[in-house]
């Protein structure tokens, strides 16, 4: 049996944040009921986070609940704080994300705090969320580089997921985000991290602003990491990271994964298909490579 590689749809959260004209909520509820329907397992539906900040990500609480439940289907929501993590509580959510940098500047541009103090409202949550058999993914972004600060240190990237992992998160996923990063600088990060964690617990969020999301993926799957984040026709982007493109793209991951020998349980048709009508919603062109290859082919 091929193994297993788990992927997490980010398109709802990391496709849709940076959107110059906020989705309406019926039209993001469309988004995700087609992504229910490709065999994606984790979808992250948005975020409760203030609305002044990320207008397009204003009502996820409201979103999540408008959704039909699917016992095959893991929703989450982005918490920054105890006031999102208990919006995202009152609606049934069972998943929540946390996020923190390994750069204090980008912490503070992104959350308005320092790493430490993100920790603290961290420990807030993970108490409630304890309490309430919630489970609670962390974030730690700025694996490679930052976006204010440059380079970044690879023994901190280890250091903050560690203390995510310590403080109860099941799984701590590394954001390059913004792009820069290639597979030499990966393997140097993640040599970091598996030093001390089990890859298990580990995913890859992987922009791609120069084109080199899949080679670091490709990297990352030799030091066998078996996670990682994608948003569907590479949407993407965060408001506090200028310059950065999107995610890679879940079509390409698709590829890439199924060409290898890996099973992620997507239905392809049914991705295409959620590509396609998303790609039209928002009027742009698909950066995928895998879609605009499968659409010829299905054209000639
Ligand atoms: P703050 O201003 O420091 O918060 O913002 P505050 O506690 O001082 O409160 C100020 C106001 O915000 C108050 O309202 C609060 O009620 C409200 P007012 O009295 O002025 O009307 N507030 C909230 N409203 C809704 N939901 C909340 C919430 N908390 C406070 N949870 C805060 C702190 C974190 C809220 C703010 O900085 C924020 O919303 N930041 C947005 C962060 C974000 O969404 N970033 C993008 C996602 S992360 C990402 O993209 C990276 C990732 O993809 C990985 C990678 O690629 O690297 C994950
Ligand atoms: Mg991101």
């Amino acid at each position: 049996m091929s193994e297993f590689v788990k992927i997490v749809e980010v398109g709802p959260r990391d496709g849709l944040q940076n959107e110059k004209t906020p989705l309406t909520l019926e039209q993001r509820k469309d988004f995700i009921l087609d992504l229910m329907q490709t065999g994606l397992k984790l979808i992250e539906v948005g975020s409760c986070v203030s609305a002044k900040w990320v207008p397009q990500m204003a009502d996820s609480d409201v979103l999540f609940a408008s959704l039909p439940q699917d016992p095959n289907i893991q929703f989450s929501l982005l918490t920054p704080n105890l006031k999102g993590f208990e919006s995202a509580l009152a609606v049934g959510c069972k998943e929540v994300a946390v996020f923190t940098a390994a750069s204090e500047s980008f912490t503070r541009k992104n959350i308005n705090c320092s790493i430490d103090e993100s920790f603290e409202k961290f420990a807030d949550i993970m108490a409630v969320a304890k309490a309430n058999d919630i489970k609670v993914r962390g974030y730690v972004s700025c694996m490679v580089d930052c976006p204010y600060e440059g380079a970044i240190d690879p023994q901190q990237v280890a250091k903050v997921c560690k203390r995510l992992l310590d403080m109860g998160c099941y799984e701590v996923s590394l954001g390059e985000t913004i792009g820069t990063a290639t597979p030499n600088r990966v393997k140097i990060v993640w040599d970091a991290c598996l030093a001390e964690l089990d890859s298990q617990v580990l995913a890859g969020h992987f922009h791609n602003t120069y084109g080199m999301a899949i080679a670091n993926i490709y990297q990352s799957l030799n030091q066998n990491i078996r996670i990682f984040d994608s948003s569907i026709a590479g949407l993407g982007g965060c408001p506090y990271a200028k310059g950065a493109s999107g995610n890679v793209a879940t079509e390409d991951l698709y590829y890439l994964l199924s060409k290898m020998g890996f099973e992620t349980g997507i239905n392809l048709d049914a991705l295409m298909h959620a590509s396609q009508n998303i790609s039209q919603v928002l009027k742009r062109n698909n950066p995928s490579n895998y879609a605009n290859a499968y659409w010829q082919t299905q054209c000639a």
